[in-house]
């Protein structure tokens, strides 16, 4: 029998705050990212947890909550510290699916319960200075067993594209540090040389809406 949501919800908690106690005083992103790196996988080789959490999730028990807005659409949040220092978020993939490749705004440690995720790594070696222009460079590609862990980084130092290379669907949790105040990712096609911004569904709502109301009164 699946654990109760009550658990699952006090399982995750207890983890987070557990966490919480670890990262105070540790200021370096390497002793932040060793310190999760070694409890992670605690989470991800907790199958009962892990179950219960799908379970909940595709029966809509309430928690985890699947209608906060995420940047990716197969992210559910599932621990937002209340101080804004860190968040622990599940992601879900299904056969073959990936992410495009993206940078982000902290530090994280990503990891998988699922055999078969993998995580390309990429290094921007153009000089950032022409608008909507970036040149990437693979220079890492793992693929994680059930409990293993990788790293990313703020912004230019954190490029990786991350997927499912299985025909299974698989589940993953990541734990993200404090987010710096960029308030947008930038997302790359690597083919084009292209680099864009990707914001929250609101953040995105709220600019769209901006440049729409320039352009109407421009007209009036
Ligand atoms: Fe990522």
């Amino acid at each position: 029998m699946a654990l109760s949501s009550q658990l699952v919800q006090s399982g995750i908690v207890s983890f987070c705050e557990q966490c919480a106690r670890g990262l105070d005083g540790l200021t370096a992103h390497k002793a932040r990212i060793e310190l999760v790196s070694a409890e992670l996988p605690k989470l991800l080789l907790d199958k009962e947890l892990i179950a219960g959490l799908l379970n909940n999730l595709a029966n809509g028990e309430g928690y985890p909550d699947a209608r906060r807005p995420t940047m990716f659409d197969n992210e559910v949040p599932l621990y937002l510290d209340p101080q804004g220092l860190f968040s622990l978020r599940m992601y879900l993939w299904g056969p073959m699916e990936y992410t495009y490749p993206h940078d982000h705004n902290s530090w994280g440690v990503i990891g998988t319960a699922s055999e078969g995720y993998e995580v390309i790594n990429y290094r921007r070696v153009d000089d950032e200075s022409h608008e909507g222009y970036a040149r990437l460079v693979e220079v890492e590609r793992l693929r994680l067993q059930p409990g293993e862990t990788a790293f990313t980084l703020p912004f230019s130092k954190g490029i990786h594209k991350t997927g499912n290379a299985t025909r299974a669907s698989i589940v993953t949790l990541h734990f993200y540090g404090k987010i710096l105040p960029r308030g947008y990712l930038n997302g790359f096609d690597i083919a084009s040389n292209r680099v864009y911004r990707v914001f929250l569904p609101r953040q995105k709502k709220q600019l769209l809406a901006r440049q729409a109301l320039d352009c109407f009164e421009k007209e009036l």
